[in-house]
């Protein structure tokens, strides 16, 4: 299944969450206004929108959907919000095709549109009005943040294992796919053993999601990609497939490795590719991805038959096979 043919879906409720975030982006604030249009304009996959919709319908038919909707917006405002700091934090260049926020208008103005983008979404989770959604979102958003100061301090330690990398994803990425589907169900009233069940759908799919996402980083020729390649090679990021090379890759290879994360040098980018190809790192990184995302579509078993269902079971297999 394609984005579109998922997306074609929930068309209606996908263009009410989209005005939502454009009337919740506007500001008197001229530079406010400025980001927000800009970084809203680029458009997005806004899968976890299409997750929280996806969800609300297999359950329930959105049975609240302004609730609903506000919920797919504040996720999309959080998760905007990271990606505006995630580009200060990550010196990145392109994002959605386009000039980061952060090279446009510089650090400061990209860290503050960041804030502005976070603290809008807390006054859509008031009108919400509803404790366990807040709960979730609450507790996703440090999660997001811790996740994202483990990576910080595990930066260039060329000993990091795969069980430590998997535990910085499953907060700096997961937990936000997760509160996606779990607070979409406590909005249709589903039942705890279902919650569970997609609690761990979201979960396992945004892991799914993420090592993607890092083997994407070092595809040697990849036409669609639509933001900067090589970053987490600067930022000294110990990814999935850079822990598989460094074990795996020949004595030579490893050795340039080691040098390549330690200096953070971008025109190691090159060589550095053509390693993890060679090594099977990009192979072993698709591959672990393939199994998160097929135990993540396990646990859709717990779902009512629907095309819903069978778009959550689409977004599993998109998340592993896209090359942007
Ligand atoms: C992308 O990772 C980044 C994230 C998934 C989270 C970033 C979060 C923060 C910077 C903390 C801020 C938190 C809040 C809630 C305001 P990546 O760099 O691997 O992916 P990329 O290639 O898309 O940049
Ligand atoms: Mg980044």
């Amino acid at each position: 299944m394609t984005l579109e043919q998922i997306r074609a879906l929930v068309t209606d409720d996908l263009a009410a969450v989209d005005r939502l975030l454009r009337e919740r982006s506007r500001s008197e604030v001229g530079l406010a206004d400025q980001v927000a249009r800009y970084i809203m304009g680029a458009g997005g996959k806004r899968l976890r929108a299409v997750l929280v919709l996806l969800c609300g319908r297999a359950l329930g038919g959105l049975r609240h959907p302004d609730a609903s909707f506000l919920l797919a917006a504040v996720i999309e405002f959080i998760h905007t919000a990271s990606l505006l700091h995630d580009d200060v934090v990550d010196d990145s260049e392109v994002r959605r095709g386009r000039a980061t926020a952060n090279k446009v208008w510089g650090d400061e103005a990209s860290v503050l549109g960041g804030d502005f983008f976070y603290s809008r979404a807390f006054g859509m989770i008031a009108e919400i009005d509803h404790s366990e959604v807040t709960r979730i979102l609450a507790n996703a958003s440090n999660a997001i943040a811790e996740g994202e100061l483990l990576e910080l301090m595990h930066a260039r330690r060329v000993g990091m294992d795969e069980t430590q990398y998997l535990t910085i994803i499953e907060g700096k990425t997961a937990k936000l796919f997760e509160a996606s589907c779990i607070a979409a169900a406590r909005i249709e009233g589903a039942s705890d053993e279902c919650a569970r069940e997609l609690t761990d759908f979201g979960r396992l799919l945004g892991a799914a999601f993420q090592i993607a996402d890092d083997a994407i980083d070092y595809l040697e020729d990849n036409p669609e990609a639509d933001k900067s390649v090589g970053d987490d090679l600067a930022g000294g990021r110990l990814t999935l497939p850079y822990i598989y090379a460094l074990r795996e890759a020949s004595e030579k290879d490893r050795e340039f490795l080691h040098h390549a994360i330690q200096s953070g040098q971008r025109e190691h980018i090159q060589e550095v590719c053509a390693i993890m190809h060679r090594s099977g790192a990009i192979d072993y990184a698709w591959k672990r991805a393939g199994e998160f995302a097929q135990r993540a579509r396990e646990r859709l078993d717990i779902l009512n038959p629907s095309p819903w269902r069978d778009a959550l079971d689409g977004v599993t297999e998109f998340s592993v096979s896209r090359r942007y």
